[in-house]
């Protein structure tokens, strides 16, 4: 049966099904993996790809506002891309990227995530287009305290482009843009 890819608000979806991307998530990266923070995944679609009615992988796109020389732009932060280990190399990734890029037309939004180098070609097979240690022209800004944390690990962006061009316009100018996500630690969502 060919799959189908299911779109669910973080607010409606159950703790149960939380717990399974959890588990998931623990079962890739080990027992130290950041895990989903509810709280802050209210308003997130996490998209979830079905092979009949079993979950074989989910990711999501987390509205998140990026500020820019001055200017304000409203994004959607890829994350959590993951197809459970018995699942991998069947094609439900490049599924999942190209609902989300599906997604993306038709709200007129650039989504954006990060990745190591090495998993540039499969985003770029699914359909996104990729810029090199992009990630150390985005910072964390606390904008309580002002502080802002930098990415160390010059991670590649990922992204497609909607009609405000953020992407371009950081690309081709110089200077950082900011956000600020309470629930991650390291920059690059
Ligand atoms: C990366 C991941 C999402 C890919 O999903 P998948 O369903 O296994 O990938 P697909 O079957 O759709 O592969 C599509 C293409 O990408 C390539 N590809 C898949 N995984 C890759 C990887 N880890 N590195 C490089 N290329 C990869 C495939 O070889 C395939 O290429 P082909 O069409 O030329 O044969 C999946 O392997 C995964 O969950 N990995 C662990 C978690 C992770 O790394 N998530 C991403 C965090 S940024």
């Amino acid at each position: 049966m060919k799959p189908t890819v299911e779109i669910k608000k973080g607010e409606k979806i159950s703790k149960k099904l939380f717990d399974f991307m959890d588990k998931e998530r623990i079962n890739q990266y080990g027992k130290k993996t950041n895990l989903f923070n509810r709280k802050y995944h209210k308003k997130s679609n996490f998209f979830f790809v079905k092979n009949e009615k079993k979950i074989v992988g989910f990711g999501f796109l987390r509205p998140t506002e990026m500020r820019y020389k001055n200017k304000k732009y409203n994004l959607l932060a890829l994350g959590g891309i993951m197809i459970i280990s018995e699942e991998k190399g069947q094609g439900y990734g490049t599924i999942l990227i190209q609902n989300m890029i599906d997604y993306s037309k038709k709200n007129k939004k650039t989504i954006l995530g990060f990745c190591e180098k090495d998993l540039v070609d499969f985003y770029e097979k699914a359909g996104l287009k990729s810029k090199k240690e992009f990630s150390i022209r985005i910072e964390m800004e606390d904008p309580k305290t002002k502080e802002r944390i930098l990415d160390a690990d010059k991670c590649a962006g990922i992204y497609y482009e909607g009609k405000e061009g953020f992407v371009s316009k950081v690309i081709k100018s110089k200077g950082v843009a900011t956000y600020w996500m309470p629930d991650i630690k390291n920059p690059h969502f």
